[in-house]
């Protein structure tokens, strides 16, 4: 099922969210790497033409996933979750969401604000306008300052995410894991109480 049912994830949301995380994970590795002074400069320009690439990718991605998210219902929250546990899901998970939009946009300011003026090529085949911003030393700096802070909490906040889902599925032994993974909690034997109780009973008939 592409959209999502009460009690678990569609195929949508799924490959979104995993495509994203991938793309977010091998960017801050190129762009951790890509940074390193003691590299050989033609590697270097193209890891940076690659980051740009997959970072234009992860933005459209991540633009598609807010607007999916905003008209989305997500499934109901796993049993037994306290009112503070959800509320905190609910604030990682929008700030996840928002910083899937900043990291890549503050990226495109940097690009856009290098006095060097060195086009961004998508994947070799288009050229990427650049943002209206003043190209200066002191607005490439502060762009290329505010990219890798964002992208480092990204990362840490990403980190603490992974390590909830382990929690869940290796310690509370619940359904989160296993229904973002897109395994369906019905044929599962972890369960929601949601698979159980409110699933939609067209779903249940068949
Ligand atoms: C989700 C997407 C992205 C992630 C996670 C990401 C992550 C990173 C990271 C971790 C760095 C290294 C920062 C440092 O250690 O100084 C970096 C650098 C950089 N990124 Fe990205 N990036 C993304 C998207 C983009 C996009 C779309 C662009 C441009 C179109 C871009 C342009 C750059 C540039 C120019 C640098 C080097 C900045 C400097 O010279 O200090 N990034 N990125
Ligand atoms: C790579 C490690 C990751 C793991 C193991 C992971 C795991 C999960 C799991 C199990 C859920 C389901 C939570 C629930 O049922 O409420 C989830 C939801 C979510 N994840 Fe991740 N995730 C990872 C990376 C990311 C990244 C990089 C992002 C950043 C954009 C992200 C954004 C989200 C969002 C926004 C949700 C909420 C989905 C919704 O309710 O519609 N995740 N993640």
């Amino acid at each position: 099922m592409l959209r999502n049912s009460r009690s678990e994830f569609g195929s949508a949301t799924i490959v979104l969210h995993w495509t994203i995380a991938a793309l977010i994970l091998g960017l801050t590795l190129i762009g951790f790497v890509m940074r390193r002074t003691d590299i050989d400069p033609a590697l270097q320009f193209s890891l940076y033409q690659w980051h740009k690439s997959f970072g234009f990718t992860a933005l459209g991605l991540a633009t598609l996933r807010t607007a999916w998210w905003l008209v989305e219902r997500s499934p109901a929250p796993p049993p037994g979750l306290g009112a503070l546990e959800h509320i905190a899901a609910r604030m990682a998970h929008g700030a996840l969401i928002v910083l899937a939009l900043a990291v890549p946009l503050a990226g495109w300011a940097v690009a856009s604000a290098s006095t060097l003026d060195i086009p961004s090529f998508y994947f070799n085949a288009v050229v990427i306008p650049h943002l209206p911003l003043a190209k200066s030393e002191a607005s490439e700096a502060f762009w290329a300052f505010v990219h890798a802070l964002l992208g480092y909490v990204t990362l840490g906040l990403v980190a603490i995410h992974a390590a909830a889902a382990l929690y869940h599925h290796f310690i509370r032994r619940d359904a989160v894991l296993v229904r973002m993974l897109g395994f369906g909690t019905r044929s599962h034997h972890l369960r929601t109480p949601d698979a159980e109780e409110n699933d939609d009973p067209i779903v249940e008939r068949k």
